[in-house]
Parts: structure tokens; sequence; C-alpha cells
């Protein structure tokens, strides 16, 4: 449902500080895929991502999404197929505006927008519904300003925005780096449980090898703006963290560099 061929992206362009964020990076992913994506810092996670979202124009190589060409095709327009969660706490949110009011603006993804229309006594009942299942307290909320609420809130309250509309494609930007580790555990079990009863097409980035191998169905490893590995069905199952830093040493032929990657396993 999702076809990257051949995708490269070049920041500062013939200066000296030229970076090839991604490099030739080619990718299909079947729906209702749930894949982990994991990578030193810089490998070009994000970058992927937001040239997968539209955020950032690629320089060569094209992009498919159910069959059809979106390599030119404007964010906005992807929006209503995609549902994400920004790396950027509160990025993914509106501070200003109610609980609710996030949560209806992100059941009308990819329609016509009208606030007054969409917080309706039926939509905040079910509001409320999706809210205690993150065992937040948020459902009793809803009035409250999100902006006052804490980094994780936040954070949980965008995988409910990101995943009301039943995107065609999630996209998940380390969405649990920032929080606490019982919130995460919390964040992350709701997160599996979405993904898996709506059997949403899932990319989950994150820098924690044993979360990378714990979720989904296949992995992927980026070193450099490639894709290094790529692995799934039995040898996914079986995987350990010493066979990823093993398999990534003889791929790169050097040695796993202490990153974070390696101190929060
Ligand atoms: N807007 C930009 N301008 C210039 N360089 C950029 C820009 N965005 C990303 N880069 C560079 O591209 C490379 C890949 O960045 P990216 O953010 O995709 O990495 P990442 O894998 O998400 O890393 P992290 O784990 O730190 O989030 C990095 O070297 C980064 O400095
Ligand atoms: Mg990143």
């Amino acid at each position: 449902m999702l076809k990257l061929k051949n995708v490269t992206k070049v920041f500062l362009k013939n200066t000296p500080d030229e970076v090839t964020a991604l490099s030739n990076v080619s990718l299909t992913v079947k729906e209702g895929d749930f894949i982990t994506i994991i990578g030193s810092n810089g490998a070009g996670k994000t970058t992927l991502l937001k040239a997968i979202m539209g955020f950032c124009s690629i320089d060569s190589g094209s992009i498919e999404l159910m069959g059809k060409d979106i390599t030119r095709t404007p964010p906005h327009q992807r929006a209503k197929y995609m549902g994400r969660i920004a790396q950027d706490p509160g990025a993914s949110v509106c501070a200003v505006m109610t609980i609710e009011e996030n949560l209806a603006m992100a059941a009308l993804r990819g329609r016509r927008r009208g606030l007054r229309i969409a917080v309706n006594s039926r939509n905040r009942a079910y509001f409320k519904e999706i809210l205690r299942r993150l065992e937040l307290g948020l459902e009793d909320r809803l009035s409250t300003r999100v902006g006052t609420l804490s980094g994780g809130q936040r954070q949980a309250l965008a995988l409910l925005m990101a995943t009301l509309a039943k995107p065609k494609l999630l996209l998940l930007d380390e969405h649990i780096a920032s929080l606490d580790p019982k919130t995460a555990e919390q964040v992350m079990q709701l997160t599996n449980d979405l993904v898996t009863k709506e059997r949403l097409t899932t990319l989950m980035v994150t820098h924690n090898m044993k979360e990378a191998i714990r979720w989904g169905e296949r992995l992927i490893m980026m070193h450099e703006g490639r894709i290094i590995l790529d692995i799934s069905g039995e040898e996914k199952r079986c995987l350990e963290v010493g066979d990823l830093t093993e398999k990534f040493h003889k791929v790169c032929e050097q040695e796993f560099a202490v990153d974070r990657m390696l101190l929060s396993v």
C-alpha cells in the first residue's frame, strides 16, 4: 500500500554542511503491516517519515500510496490518509484548544472543518470513553486547554487523535520517548491495541532496541540514510538485542557505536 522507490534527500546541498539524510531508500509496506524503525541519531528516521507525509520534498525517487503516485502531492492532501505523532512532544496537538476540540478536529481529518458542528453530546460521550482507556484521568477534563497538560498526557492524547479517523497509514516518531516508564508502557500498550485491533498500517520509529523487537511484525534498521536491515516473520519473532548488534556489525563492518540505542536497552 506504500511504496518508496530510490528515495534520496540531501539537506544543504552544495554547501560544506551538505548531508544525505536519505540515500536511495526503497521500501514496500503491505496493508496492515506494523513496522518498527530503529537507528542511531541522524540515521534518517524522522526524514523518512517527513518524506512520506510530504513535509520535506525529496531530491529523487518516488513515493506511491495505495497505487497512486504522491511524490508531488502537497502535505495537506496526504494528511487525510495519514495519522502521525511528531518526535517533538506537543507538536501533534493544539495547545490553545481544549481536549475535546483537539479530538473533534482530529475526527474531521480530511473533511471540512467546523468545530461547533464537531463537538456535540454524542461524540463527547465517545471522547470520554476513549480517554478513559488511557487511564490518565483525562475523561473528566474535556474542557481543559491542552497547553496545561503534561508532556506525557499530550503524547497520549496525540495518539488518540492520530488514530481517531482510522488513517490508512499511522506514522509514529518516538512517540513514547519523552514519557516516564509507566506512562510509556501504558501508551505503548494502547498503541499496540489500536494498531492490531484496527489493523492500521503503522511505521513506528523508536530508539529503543528492546521496544523495536517487542512490537510489530517487521523491524527496519537505518544507518546513515540507508535501510541496512529488514527483518520479519520467524526471524523477527526470535530476535534478541545481541542478534541486532551482531547483524549491524556484519553489514556495516564497524562496531556498534554507544548511543541512545544501546544506552536505553
Ligand atoms: N531541516 C534540516 N536541515 C538540515 N539538515 C537536516 C534537516 N533535517 C534533518 N537534517 C539532517 O539529516 C540527518 C537525518 O536527520 P533525521 O532527523 O532524519 O535523523 P533521525 O534518524 O530522526 O535522528 P534522531 O534519532 O536524532 O531523531 C541528520 O544528519 C540531520 O542533521
Ligand atoms: Mg528523529
